[in-house]
């Protein structure tokens, strides 16, 4: 734990913001005025019973970790090793700032999820929350974490907007056969041209069977949903080989 006062925490805090983690950093909040609440831990208490409270020995990956409220969380459960990573370097000022007053060592580094080819290593559990409808190729990512470092769970969890419905899609439909789209179930990911909720990085938003399909589609095994918006995945078999489109292609140069 940090020798920190907690005047000096709060000052620290204020200069490293603003946050969209709202830490709890020796009693301090570092957003305590989230429009989601107490965001992330309100999210968190809806799945977290869905994750081994064990980790001894097992290695994770936060994709997007921001001020690390997820990787903090799982090095409390024992992980032997845990790496965020983020593209902005603010967040990860924070995650480091956060790291030192909680007393926990986790690495941090700056990388995209587009660039997670160049770790050249797999992890137990990977983390990617919150960062899909952030990306204008949100299925290279999905393919890219399968192809990367994803070796068994990844935590998946995105906004979604439209339907929570999820119906059974047929492997095929005849050409004249499109009722089904304007169905709401139907997967859908909406696209966002220019802004959503103030934030022009929101690029899309799926309804939850487009979560769901886009997970299975990129070669992940759906084993639970927790709530609407968080799947836990098992990496599976692809199951033909037209997936996995990834670029570049796998043993091509860089
Ligand atoms: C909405 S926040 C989610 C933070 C955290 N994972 C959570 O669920 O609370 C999105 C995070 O993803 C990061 N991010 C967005 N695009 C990214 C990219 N291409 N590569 C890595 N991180 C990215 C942002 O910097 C931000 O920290």
């Amino acid at each position: 734990m940090t020798a920190l006062t907690q005047a000096e925490i709060a000052a620290r805090a204020q200069a490293l913001g603003p946050w969209f983690h709202n830490m709890d950093l020796n009693g301090v909040p570092t957003a305590p005025d989230h429009f989601l609440g107490d965001y992330p831990r309100v999210k968190w208490d809806r799945f977290r019973h869905a994750l081994p409270a064990d980790l001894t020995g097992k290695t994770v990956l936060d994709i997007g970790c921001n001020a690390g409220f997820y990787a903090l969380e799982m090095k409390r459960r024992g992980a032997h090793r845990v790496l965020g990573l983020d593209f902005d370097p603010d967040y990860l000022a924070q995650a480091r700032f956060a790291a030192e007053v909680q007393g926990l060592e986790i690495e941090l580094q700056e990388l995209s999820v587009y660039d997670v080819g160049s770790l050249g290593q797999r992890f137990d559990v990977v983390f990617f929350i919150g960062v899909l409808y952030h990306l204008r190729h949100p299925l290279l990512a999905l393919d890219l974490i399968w192809e990367h470092v994803a070796s068994d769970l990844l935590v998946f969890q995105s906004l979604q907007r439209g339907s929570d419905d999820l119906p059974e899609i047929a492997p095929d439909y005849e050409f004249w056969d499109t009722a089904h789209f304007d169905a709401p179930g139907y997967p859908k990911l909406h696209f966002i041209e220019q802004s959503y909720s103030g934030d022009n990085t929101n690029w899309w938003a799926p309804n939850r069977a487009a979560s769901a399909a886009m997970l299975r589609a990129a070669g992940f095994e759906i084993i639970e949903n927790p709530e609407t918006e968080v799947f836990i995945c098992r990496r599976a078999e692809r199951p033909d080989a037209r997936y996995g489109a990834v670029y570049p292609t796998p043993g091509t140069a860089r």
